[in-house]
């Protein structure tokens, strides 16, 4: 396999301004995709991932907005399609956790969080295959779930619940998609460290807690660029409806515990 194995192709990448959507995207640059980055932020704040980019001399288009919006969804692949002339690559990574517990949780936050997390992963897919299909078939889409998928951890009932309709979402369509030759899998990563986490629980609480994990440290977005470039190269072509999970053992428990 070449180091560039996804020269000619397309992709977009939703949430791609920082942390595990933006190294993806530098990854994805790396092996020869040209890469549409979608994020709510203005492009000033994706300056680190962009400069990385253009370093390694690849291909991006940056285009700021929501993406839990059908009809901005419907231009963002048309926009990728228009300016690089297909698409062979989704990958589903942006999303939003407000934490609270269960008898307080409010329904906005929970609407919100299955906007962004479920029905963007749910439009965007069934716009890019249709443009996959359109093309004569074959691409990939890569859903970033997470472990909270599997495991009711508290205070994030919403991002559980809608990480774990990801999950089914990803194997349904992957069987309707099969004929297509569209290969659909998803990504669980563990606790990965990036500005979102940094923001949510601070420095310090994420290097004494990261200390205490199995691996003894977090995840890096670098680590998980490397399994959506994985998941969206013909390394997994016998691969789809699956998951790949990227935790450092995060699920496996504690070893103090018996
Ligand atoms: N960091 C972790 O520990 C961890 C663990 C498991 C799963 N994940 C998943 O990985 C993915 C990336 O997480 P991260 O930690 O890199 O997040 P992050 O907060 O560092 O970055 C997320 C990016 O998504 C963008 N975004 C959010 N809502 C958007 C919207 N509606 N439209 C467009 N862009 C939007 C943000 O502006 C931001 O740039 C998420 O799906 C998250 O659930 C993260």
């Amino acid at each position: 396999m070449s180091a560039r194995k996804l020269e000619g192709k397309v992709a977009i990448v939703t949430g791609a301004a920082r942390g595990i959507g933006g190294a993806t995207a530098v990854e994805l640059a790396a092996n020869g995709a040209a890469v549409v980055m979608a994020d709510l932020k203005p492009p000033s704040e994706a300056c680190a991932v962009t400069r990385k980019i253009e370093e390694g001399g690849g291909r991006y288009l940056y285009i700021q907005g929501d993406v839990a919006n059908r009809e901005r969804d419907a231009a963002l692949v048309e926009q990728a399609v228009s300016h690089f002339g297909r698409l062979d690559i989704l990958v589903n990574n942006a999303a939003l956790s407000i934490r609270n517990p269960f008898l307080k949780y409010d329904l906005e936050d929970a609407r919100r969080t299955f906007e962004v997390i479920f029905w963007a992963g749910f439009t965007l897919s069934q716009l890019a295959a249709r443009q996959m299909v359109s093309q004569g078939g074959g691409g990939a889409i890569v859903f970033i779930s997470s472990v909270h998928a599997v495991r009711g951890y508290a205070n994030a009932v919403a991002y559980n619940a809608a990480k774990a309709a990801v999950n089914h979402l990803a194997r349904t369509i992957a069987l309707e998609l099969a004929p297509h030759r569209i290969r659909v899998n998803w990504i669980e990563p563990g606790w990965i460290d990036t500005p979102g986490e940094h923001i949510a629980f601070g420095d310090e609480y994420i290097e004494r807690e990261g200390r205490k994990l199995l691996w003894g440290r977090l995840g890096t977005p670098e680590e998980m660029a490397r399994g959506v470039v994985f998941l969206a190269s013909d390394d997994s072509s016998y691969m789809t409806g699956a998951c790949l999970r990227m935790d450092g053992g995060y699920v496996l428990g504690s070893p103090d515990i018996v």
